[in-house]
């Protein structure tokens, strides 16, 4: 039998993570948080100095990467031993992220990464391109959204409570920026697939969005 996939695409914010991980845990299925290979790397090529090299440097960290996403009642993510959780969440590492998801040598070199995901019984897979580009054969498809104001209070909400000091006029224009590179990209661009169900979050509670996702599965 075929193994299950549900994609969640969407711009940041629009609360696919929360969205994911949930329904994940209540299907039994696997999760695949692809932004957050796209960070790892990010990460890595600023560690190893290779952020201003070549595109080959580049795809040659890529595919070395040993990434591990451990669950437990905490994420836990390690890239080659070293836990990265917290720095995987920085905006500094999502604007990187971003800039190097655009090249298209790079979003290749990532894919085995991705599709390595699909085990049984079932995989929900959250990101930009999931539904259009890692997993087009995907039953199930949604695209999550949100007006940018909205993301970018919760994004603001989210720092306060970790004690980050935190601008909203500054968060709004990043996630816009964000936004408009990742969905004007030539390759793999940020837009719903012909056969995703579309859903704006912004006037919806994370269990109203769970449930209605929930219901295209069951
Ligand atoms: O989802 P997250 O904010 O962690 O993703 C960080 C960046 O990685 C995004 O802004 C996007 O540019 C890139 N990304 C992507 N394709 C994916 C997931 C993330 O291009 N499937």
């Amino acid at each position: 039998m075929d193994i299950p996939i549900l994609t969640l695409d969407g711009p940041s914010g629009a609360g696919k993570g929360t969205v994911s991980r949930l329904i994940a845990q209540k299907l039994g299925w696997h999760y695949l948080d692809s932004g957050a290979i796209y960070r790892a790397l990010a990460l890595e090529i600023t560690e190893k100095n290779v952020a201003d090299a070549g595109i080959a440097e580049i795809v040659e960290v890529a595919l070395a990467m040993d990434l591990v996403f451990e669950c437990g009642e905490d994420r836990l993510v390690k890239l080659n031993g070293q836990d990265i959780t917290d720095l995987l969440g920085l905006e500094s590492t999502g604007n990187m992220a971003s800039k190097i998801a655009a090249i298209p040598e790079v979003r290749a070199a990532l894919l085995q990464k991705q599709h390595d995901f699909k085990q049984a019984p079932g995989l929900v897979a959250d990101g930009r391109d999931m539904g259009t580009v890692v997993f087009p054969e995907a039953c199930y498809k949604v695209f999550l959204t949100a007006s940018a104001l909205t993301r970018a209070e919760r994004r603001y909400k989210q720092l306060k409570l970790k004690g980050i000091d935190a601008n909203l006029s500054k968060i709004t224009a990043d996630i816009q920026e964000r936004d408009q590179r990742d969905s004007e990209r030539q390759f793999s661009p940020l837009i719903p697939a012909a056969d995703a169900v579309y859903i704006d979050s912004s006037d919806l509670s994370i269990q109203a969005v769970v449930e209605e996702v929930l219901s295209l599965v069951r």
